[in-house]
């Protein structure tokens, strides 16, 4: 179904909501930026050129995955065990860089929708291809928010697979189709949808084009709006 900002055809039955996901980076918080600064450090040793408009396309990708994208041609040159060691340190410049990240990145709107959905009485998990994504949360202080937590580090396949989002529906007892997923990476959409579940993108309808609603950001959350999906 394509997206139009705040609108979604309504073609069956509405079906109640069990639980919401929220991605993390992009979607909470803003931690594009760090990523991008860790990144660039990391090009910038291999005179590799690296620049926002590539950083865009690592959002929701894993982090070897990520610095395939980052290689490009290059990555012919090097060994999996020199990837490894080079996505340690662009990992370790990252987790130092996250002793700086406090409640003020919280994105705008983020804990607001949040609370919409708990007062809703709805279940809220974290779904993140992020290895750090607790390291995140406990950092911004809103851990207890969520009913579960997960990560890339209990599926087999991360993200636009559906793996990680039918485990967090699992963890939440809910059915994949009374599941509404929010994400802001074009990755994330894909396996939200293939997981059989309503979405809701953070950003821009053209990349985000498989969502069935986009919102430029939180601060437009209605939970009324989705509160029956079809
Ligand atoms: C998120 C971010 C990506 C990042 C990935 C892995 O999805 O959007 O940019 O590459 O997580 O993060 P990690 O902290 O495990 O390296
Ligand atoms: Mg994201």
């Amino acid at each position: 179904m394509s997206a139009v900002a705040g609108t979604r055809h309504v073609s069956a039955a509405p079906r109640p909501l069990t639980g919401v996901l929220f991605d993390l980076d992009g979607v909470i918080v803003d931690t594009a930026k760090l990523h991008y600064t860790a990144w660039s450090r990391l090009a910038q040793s291999l005179s590799v050129h690296f620049d926002e408009v590539l950083n865009q396309s690592l959002k929701g990708v894993d982090r070897l995955g990520s610095l395939e994208l980052l290689l490009g041609p290059h990555s012919r040159r090097f060994t999996l065990a020199e990837k490894q060691k080079m996505a340690d340190l662009k990992n370790h410049w990252y987790v130092e860089s996250l002793c700086d990240l406090g409640t003020d990145d919280i994105l705008p709107g983020a804990l607001d929708a949040l609370e919409q959905v708990r007062q809703a009485g709805l279940k809220t998990a974290l779904v993140s291809a992020s290895r750090n994504a607790t390291t995140v949360l406990d950092r911004l202080g809103v851990a207890e928010r969520f009913d579960a937590v997960v990560d890339p580090s209990g599926v087999a396949r991360g993200k636009p697979a559906p793996d990680i989002f039918i485990a967090a529906a699992q963890e939440l007892e809910a059915a994949p189709d009374r599941c509404l997923g929010i994400e802001d990476a074009a990755a994330g959409v894909a396996g939200l949808k293939v997981a059989g579940m309503a979405v809701i993108g953070v950003g821009d309808p053209l990349v985000l084009h498989e969502a069935d609603w986009v919102l430029p950001d939180l601060t437009h959350f209605r939970l009324s709006a989705y509160r029956s999906i079809t």
